[in-house]
C-alpha cells in the first residue's frame, strides 16, 4: 500500500540554530574504540600520521566531527592524565578496571588525543576525573594543556607542544550518581562547585565551557539540585552545559540482538528511542524553571543503542555490530535533538569507533563504514543550520501493542541558504510517499540520498562494506509540490531547490 503523506515547509518561521555539536562523538579508553581503532603507534604497518590512522581521520573528516568527548565514560573517574604524558617507553601502564580488566598502555595520553581532534578538524570535550582525583590534579590537567607561561606550561613544551592547546568543554565527573562514585545530587553538587571553581582555562583563544553531571534517565534529582544551585549560585562557579545520559537498551543487561532480529524487537526497540523526547522534555521544563533564558545547554554526551556483544568478543569490549535499524535510531534521535535546539546543544553518540553505536569499525588493517556512519554525513548539512518548521500527518506505524508514527521528519535551512529535509520512514512494511508543499512561493526541484535495505537487520561488513550505503532518490515534481518516495525502513535527506 501506498502511504501518501502531505508536508508542509514554512519557510517564513524559522526556528533556533541546529548547533553543530549535536553531531559530536565519545571515544573512551574501552575495548578497541582507542587502541585499534583510532592509535595504531607510529611502528604500525596500518598508515598513520604520528601514530593515528589515516583511514579513521578521512572518515571522521567526512562526518565534519564536531567535538569527541574523552577519555570517558566510566573510565574518566579512574583517568590520571599525568600517566599519559612523556616519552612513550616511560608511560606508566595501569589496568582499565571497567573495561575488562585490560592493560591500559597509557601510550593514547593529552599529546596524542589533542593531535586526532586536530586532524580531524573537532573540539576537545575532556572529562576530568571527579570520582577518585582531586580538584588540584583537574586544575593542573587543565593548566598543562592552556597555560601560556608556567612550569606546567613548560613541560608541555618539553613534551613537544610549546602553543597552548584549545579546550571547548570541561566535564566536571561522568555518572557522578554512578560508576562515578554513587554520590547524592547534594554531594556531587559540592565537588561540583570546587572543581568547577579551580579548573582553569588560560586560553584566551578558546572559551571554555563547563559541563556538570546532570541526571541519569529520568531520575530528576541532579537536574533540579543543580539547576536550583546554579540559579541561586552565590561565588564564581558557572556551567554551560548539563549532561544527560540515555542508551537506548530494552533494559539491562542489554540482550537485544545487534542483527537476526524480527518485527517485534525492532518494533519495541524503535518506540523506546522516541523516548528521548518526552525525557528531554521533561528535564527542559526543570531547566526552564531555573534559567528560563535556556544560558545552561542540556547536554546529551552518551546516547546510542546499546546490544548484546557480538559473539565471541570480550563482553568487557561492548562491541557490536550496526544495522539499518540503528540508521533509522540515530536519525530519530539527530531529529529530537534538533526540534529541542533551542536547550540541546549538544550531543555526544556511543561510542565513535568499535564500541556501542559506532561510526566505524575496524579490523586490522581493515575498516568499514556502518549504517549509522552514512546518516551522520547525509545529516552535515544541518550542521548550525536553522530548523524550519513542517507540519505533516505522520500516520501510524503499529505492531501488535505497539504503535508510533509512520514517518518523521525536520527540515532546515544551512548557512548558505540552502533548505534540506531529512525524512525517517519507520514502517520495516511498507513504503510511503511524501509530497512536500513549500510556503511561501513553492519548490522547483529537489536532490538527495536515500539509506535503506531489504533487510532491517542488514549490516556492513569487512567481506561487504558497501551492503548499506547510500543511494541518490528519485524525486518526482506533481504540479507545485515534490513527491518523495520513502523506502521501507529507510533515512532519506533532500535538498529543496527553489
Ligand atoms: O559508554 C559506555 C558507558 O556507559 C560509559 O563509560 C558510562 O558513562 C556509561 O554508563
Amino acid at each position: 500500500a501506498e502511504n501518501s503523506i502531505a508536508l508542509t515547509v514554512d519557510t517564513a518561521k524559522p526556528g533556533a540554530t541546529i548547533d553543530r555539536h549535536i553531531f559530536g562523538q565519545f571515544a573512551e579508553h574501552l575495548g578497541s574504540g582507542i587502541y585499534e581503532g583510532i592509535w595504531v603507534g607510529h611502528d604500525s604497518p596500518i598508515p598513520n600520521t604520528r601514530g593515528i590512522r589515516n583511514d579513521v581521520v578521512a572518515a571522521l573528516k567526512a562526518i565534519q566531527v564536531p567535538v569527541v568527548r574523552w577519555p570517558g565514560g566510566c573510565f574518566a573517574d579512574e583517568y590520571h592524565w599525568r600517566n599519559g604524558i612523556g616519552p612513550a617507553d616511560k608511560r606508566r601502564a595501569g589496568v582499565n578496571g571497567n573495561w575488562g580488566n585490560v592493560k591500559e598502555p597509557n601510550t593514547f595520553g593529552t599529546h596524542e588525543f589533542m593531535d586526532l581532534v586536530e586532524q580531524i578538524g573537532a573540539e576537545a570535550y575532556i572529562s576530568a576525573n571527579v570520582g577518585s582525583g582531586t580538584p588540584q590534579e583537574s586544575a593542573e590537567w587543565l593548566e598543562y594543556l592552556t597555560a601560556e607561561d608556567s612550569a606546567l606550561a613548560q613541560e608541555r613544551a618539553a613534551n613537544g607542544h610549546p602553543a597552548p592547546y584549545k579546550v571547548a568543554f570541561w566535564g566536571i565527573g561522568n555518572e557522578s550518581w554512578g560508576c562515578g562514585g554513587a554520590m547524592s545530587a547534594e554531594h556531587y553538587l559540592s565537588q561540583l562547585k570546587i572543581f568547577s571553581r579551580f579548573s582553569r582555562n588560560y586560553n584566551g583563544a578558546q572559551k571554555m565551557q563547563q559541563i556538570a553531571v546532570g541526571p541519569d534517565g529520568g531520575d530528576t534529582a541532579y537536574t533540579e539540585t543543580i539547576m536550583k544551585a546554579w540559579k541561586n549560585k552565590v561565588w564564581s562557579w558557572d556551567i554551560g552545559g548539563l549532561s544527560l545520559h540515555s542508551y537506548t537498551l530494552n533494559g539491562w543487561p542489554p540482550v537485544v540482538k545487534a542483527t537476526g532480529f524480527g518485527e517485534a524487537e525492532y518494533a519495541k526497540f524503535i518506540h523506546e528511542t522516541l523516548g528521548m523526547e518526552g525525557l528531554i522534555g521533561k528535564h527542559a521544563a526543570i531547566m526552564d524553571q531555573y534559567d528560563p533564558e535556556k544560558k545552561v545547554a542540556l547536554v546529551v554526551d552518551e546516547w546510542g543503542a546499546w546490544l548484546a556483544p557480538t559473539p565471541g568478543t570480550n563482553p568487557g569490549f561492548l562491541m557490536q555490530q550496526n544495522s539499518q535499524r540503528d540508521a533509522i535510531l540515530a536519525a530519530l534521535n539527530l531529529n529530537i535533538f534538533a526540534r529541542h535546539a533551542d536547550r540541546v546543544r549538544m550531543t555526544n553518540i556511543a561510542q565513535m569507533i568499535n564500541v556501542l553505536q559506532a561510526m566505524i569499525l575496524t579490523d586490522k588493517e581493515k575498516m568499514l563504514l556502518t549504517p549509522t556512519y552514512h546518516v551522520y554525513k547525509m545529516y552535515v548539512p544541518f550542521h548550525d543550520a536553522t530548523l524550519i518548521p513542517v507540519r505533516f500527518d505522520a500516520g501510524t506505524y503499529r505492531f501488535q501493542e505497539l504503535s508510533m508514527p509512520r514517518v518523521d521528519a525536520i527540515a532546515a535551512r544551512d548557512k548558505n541558504g540552502q533548505l534540506w529535509l531529512a525524512l525517517t520512514n519507520l514502517d520495516q512494511n511498507q513504503a510511503a510517499k511524501v509530497n512536500v508543499a513549500l510556503l511561501p512561493g513553492g519548490t522547483a526541484s529537489a536532490v538527495g540520498q536515500t539509506l535503506s535495505s531489504a533487510r532491517i537487520d542488514a549490516v556492513n561488513t569487512f567481506a561487504t562494506p558497501n551492503a548499506v550505503a547510500p543511494v541518490a532518490v528519485n524525486i518526482r515534481a506533481v504540479g507545485k509540490s515534490l513527491s518523495i518516495p520513502l523506502p521501507p525502513g529507510s533515512v532519506t535527506v533532500v535538498n529543496l531547490r527553489p
